[in-house]
Order: structure tokens, then sequence, then C-alpha cells
């Protein structure tokens, strides 16, 4: 079947139908030719990487991505990757473990499926470069074994670490591997605006994806990508909070697109909350891993009182969401801005080879960990819900793929367990990677228009991007945060009607950048969060509601989906 849209026939097209929405001040047709591949990638962090790698040898693969090509959430990732790779572990204690922190709500095929493909993933990074760190081989002079370190919720140690900078060193890995790759081009500073599906262009039957309209900042256009393959690795929206340990890249794109274009979103109210971000008012996002607690760090009130044994057996090493909360009550019975976390009981030579970067940064704020506790507080870190794929990234779109941090595969249930999601990543993008076999052959006969903007430019109204995007984040750190009741709840989803009427307002009506982009994803993810919150009558895993303060059976393995 060939259908044939010329850019006009579906700006005529899209006025009747309201699809593709008019813009409706001038349309400048940009005549940009359309750039084809066999696979777009959309994302360079580890899901991204790792699936362009497998996928070179079956075609040529554009990866597109928002920044600088390692700016990701995976490059500040800590702790590590969590897999089975001592005598001491067995998948049965990392699977328990999984479901237990996932509070019920995990998938527990997908959960077996992750953990037993895990140590072979692994594996292959180690092949393609990745350095872990390594320790002595106890009883083998000379002998060298990767080290490993223990995280909340964890039952044995198993997680494999490049010091407290994996992330930084699994994109070195990944890119040094991808520049050896002349199949792979990458777009840097390059953003995704929107899918394009077949039902978006008017064509009746299966919804398809083509490919996406991206802004290339460099040049200030908008361009065409078309493949028959789209992978959305666009990681997280830990932006939407006011507080939060991601960069600025995690704005949910990923899943506000996929919203946009009609695939299901699931489990979004399972926003988790790492109990240990810098609190310095010069510090922006700066985690301190989990990892400082697994070596014995300890949780204590500004006035020194070790308070977790009050809260669960594991102590400071309890499940995240254990932690945070009571971090969150701790402060709210004594008023204090931060509690502290204690390393000093370690040798300070320890500390500072164990972490180096740590050790560093909070020096650097004036803060020597090695002989003083470290103000921390709670913020916005991993979203445990997204696009609802299967555990090899296919959506509900044909043609649409999904992996990593932005994909909802069942892994992770109602509460992620600590470094869970580094392994998801790898484990999926082998696996998506694994179905694409003659899926580069596969060229649907489409013809997609070019995009069409809006040109009416008035800087006094820039404001409003900046307004919004500072009430967003703020609403939703006091309302739709770690304690939620359902009067808080229904106030951020009025307000979020508002800005969101707002945003599209003047979404359709100016030239686009990448700042308005960004404030309309964190709005439709903040009103997706709310919305998913609202549908669960519990309080489970990460989403804990006064007004429910039990579990509820009937939701005991239900998912929270969402659809446009
Ligand atoms: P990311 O690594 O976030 O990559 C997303 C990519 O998509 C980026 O390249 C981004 O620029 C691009 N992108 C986004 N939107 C667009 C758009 N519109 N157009 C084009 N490109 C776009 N997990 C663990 O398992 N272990 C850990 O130790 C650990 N530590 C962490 C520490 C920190 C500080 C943070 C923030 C997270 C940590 N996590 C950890 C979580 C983990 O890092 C992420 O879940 C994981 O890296 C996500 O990988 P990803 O490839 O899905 O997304
Ligand atoms: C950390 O190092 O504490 C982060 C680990 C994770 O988010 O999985």
């Amino acid at each position: 079947m060939l259908v044939v849209y010329s850019a006009r026939h579906s700006w005529l097209w899209a006025l009747g139908k309201n699809i593709f929405p008019s813009r409706l001040q001038v349309f400048a047709l940009i005549s940009n030719p359309v750039k084809q591949f066999d696979f777009l990638i959309l994302g360079s962090g580890i899901a991204g990487l790792s699936f362009a790698l497998r996928v070179a040898a079956l075609g040529r693969v554009a990866i597109v991505t928002k920044k600088d090509r390692a700016e990701s959430n995976t490059n500040y990732a800590q702790g590590g990757i969590a897999s089975v790779t001592s005598k001491e572990d067995s998948f049965e204690l990392h699977v328990r473990d999984t479901l237990e922190a996932g509070a019920g709500l995990c998938r527990e095929w997908v959960v077996r499926t992750i953990v037993e493909d895990g140590p072979e993933r692994i594996q292959e990074l180690i092949e393609l470069g990745m350095k872990f760190s390594e320790r002595n081989a106890p009883g083998e002079a000379g002998g060298r074994e990767l080290d490993l370190g223990r995280e909340g919720g964890h039952s044995k140690r198993r997680i494999l670490h490049a010091k407290d900078v994996t992330g930084k060193e699994i994109e070195r890995a990944l890119l040094a591997a991808i520049s050896r790759q002349p199949n792979i081009e990458i777009f840097e500073n390059h953003v995704a605006i929107d899918l394009i599906t077949s039902q978006k262009l008017g064509y009746v039957g299966e919804n398809r994806c083509l490919g996406a309209y991206v802004f290339d900042k460099n040049a200030n256009q908008i361009r065409t990508f078309a493949a028959p393959v789209t992978m959305l690795a666009t990681g997280g929206c830990g932006k939407v909070y006011l507080y939060t340990t991601n960069p600025d890249i995690a704005t949910g794109d990923g899943v506000a697109m996929a919203y946009r274009a009609g695939a299901a979103i699931a489990n979004m109210e399972f926003i988790q909350f790492h109990p240990t971000c810098l609190y310095h008012p010069k510090a922006k996002s700066f985690l301190i891993s989990e990892a400082v607690r697994g070596e014995g760090g300890i949780l204590r009130t500004l006035g020194g009182r070790e308070f977790m044994d009050g809260y669960h057996p594991l102590k400071s090493l309890a499940p995240r969401d254990i932690v945070a909360r009571a971090i969150d009550s701790e402060m709210k019975k004594s008023g204090a801005d931060c509690v502290h976390l204690d390393i000093t009981n370690k040798p300070a030579r320890f500390i500072i080879e164990r972490f180096p970067n740590i050790y560093q940064t909070c020096l650097g704020y004036g803060i020597d960990i090695t002989k003083e506790p470290i103000p921390v507080v709670p913020a916005a870190h991993y979203q445990c819900g997204g696009v609802v794929t299967n555990v090899d990234g296919e959506t509900d779109i044909a043609g649409l793929f999904a992996i990593g941090e932005v994909a909802c595969t069942g892994l992770h249930g109602a509460n992620r367990l600590a470094s869970n999601s580094l392994l998801e990543a790898l484990v999926c993008a082998y696996r998506a990677a694994n179905k694409m076999t003659g899926k580069s052959q596969e060229q649907p006969e489409f013809k997609i228009p070019a995009w069409q903007s809006g040109n009416a430019h008035n800087p006094d109204e820039l404001v409003v991007v900046s307004h919004n995007w500072d009430e967003i984040r703020r609403l939703m750190w006091d309302y739709v945060g770690i304690v939620r009741t359902n009067k808080r709840l229904l106030r951020a989803q009025s307000r979020l009607a508002n800005l969101q009427a707002e945003i599209q307002e003047y979404y359709w009506n100016f030239i686009v950048t990448a700042d308005l982009l960004e404030l309309r994803n964190i709005a439709t993810v903040a009103e997706l969060i709310v919305r998913c919150a609202l549908m669960r009558p519990e309080s489970r895993g990460l989403n804990y509601n006064l007004d429910f303060p039990g579990l509820n059976p009937d939701w005991a393995q239900r998912d929270s989906v969402v659809r446009k």
C-alpha cells in the first residue's frame, strides 16, 4: 500500500481532523530532505548505545541525542550494575530481592529473564572494554576478581562497579566501541520533538511508527528522520520535580512522545526518590551513592541519633522507598532541612579509594567526608513506570520499541531494586536487537510531510516558559512527592490542566525552542504521574497515599495504564 501525503495535503487534512494540529500562524515549509535510516535510536545512554552496537551489522543506524553524546543519566550512575557473579550468590536470591523491593507488582518471569541473562551481558560489556573495579582474590597469589558492592535491599554483595563513576566508564566504553562502527551516525544537539505515526498521517489500519521530527539545535531547523524501526531510549523524567539527582536531559520526552503517539503508558505513580542527594546551596543534583551505606555509612539526625532502627530491620540499607520516607518523616518531625550520612567510621584511605568522585566533589563544597557527616536529602531519582513493553522492547505501536528507563517492562514493579536499571537496559537492548533480523528490509511505503512550523517570535513571552517550568516542578514536589493525599493530587491535577492549556497555546503559536519542547513534555509527564497516582487506591512501594494507607489486594498485580 502506498500512501502519499504532500506537506500541503497533510496540512489541509490536519485542519479538518486536528491530528497534526495546525500551527495556525505561518506555515513555513522547510524543505530539508528526509533522513532515511534502517534504525532510528533516540538517546545515547546505556540503552541506546548498547542497542546501536547490536544492530549496526543489520543496517544503517542513526543515534539522535539531545546534547553531547555522553550526557545522560547513565553518565552519572555511581553504585553500579547488579548481577549474579559470585559463588555466594544465586539467581534465586537476586530474583527474591527484586520481587521484595517491587512490593508485589513485579512480573516474576520478566525479573527471572533479566536476572538470568545478566551475567552474559556483563561479560560482553567487559569484552567491549568496560573496566570494573577489581580486588585481590582471596587465597590466590596475585589473583584478581571483580569487586562487589552492596546496596539497599540486596541480600548479597552483587554490584559490579567502577569505583563510584560506573556510568562514566560505561559511556566511555560504549562510545569507544561505537566510534569503530562505520554504520552508526550520531546526531548531537538534536532534540526529538514527536514520533511520526501512520495514524497521525491519516492512514487507517494498524498504527505504525515511521520515524520522528527532530529539532536540530545547531542549525535551528526541524529535520525529518524516517526508519522502519524507531527505538526510544530517552531515559527518565527526574526534572519533573524541583529536586532531583538527574541531569537536565531527563525531562520525560520519550514517555510524552509515546503517549502523544497513542502508546500505552503504565505505573507512572512509582517515582523513586533516592534517599541521599547532597544538600548544599551550591550543589546541583549531586548523588551520594547508596554504596556509601553499603560500605557502612549510617543515617543520623542532625543531633547525631541513628534513626533507621525504628523503621526497618535492615536499618540504613532498607529498600529505598522505606529509607526515603523515614528521612522525610524525621525532617518533618524535627523541622530540619536535611539529615546526615556518616561514613567517618571507615578509614580515610578506604573512603578516598572507594569513593573518589564523592570525596572530591564534597571536598569542593567544603565537606571532608572522612572527618564529618554529609548533609543529605531525598530527591526524585528514577521512573519505575513508562512506555509499556515486553522484555524484548516491543510496544503496542508497530515499528516503535522502547528500552531502558523510558520503558515499563514489569521488572521494577512498585519500587526498583538499586542498580537493577543498568542491568535491565543492557539485557533489553540485547533482546530487542535479536528481534530485528529482517526489520531493516521492512520499508513501510509512506511519504512523510515536512514539518510545518509556526514562526511567531515574542521574546516578551519567553517568561511563560520559565515561569511554567518552575511552577510545574515545585507543585510536583509539594503535592505529588514522597507522601501523597488525594486532595493534594487533585489540586495538582487542576493546576496542571491550566498550565497545559497555556503551554499548548504557546506551543502552536511560537517557534520551537528546546526549552519549550521540554516544558511541554514535563507538563505531560506530570499529568500522567498524577493520573496514575489517582487511579491506585492503595499505598504500595513508592506510591504512599495517606488516604489509602494499606495494600489493596485487588491492585496486587494491576498496573495503572493510561492512554491518550
Ligand atoms: P539515559 O542514560 O538517561 O539516556 C537517555 C538519552 O536520551 C540521553 O542521551 C538523552 O540526551 C537522550 N534524550 C532524552 N530525550 C531526548 C530527546 N527528546 N531527543 C533526543 N535525545 C533525547 N542505575 C543503576 O542501575 N545503577 C546505578 O548505580 C545508578 N546510579 C544512578 C545515579 C544517578 C545520579 C542517576 C541520575 C541515575 C542512576 N541510576 C543508576 C539510574 C540509571 O543511571 C538510569 O536508569 C539509566 O542510566 C538509564 O539509561 P537509559 O539509556 O535508559 O537513559
Ligand atoms: C546509587 O549509587 O545509589 C544509585 C544506584 C541506583 O540508582 O541504582
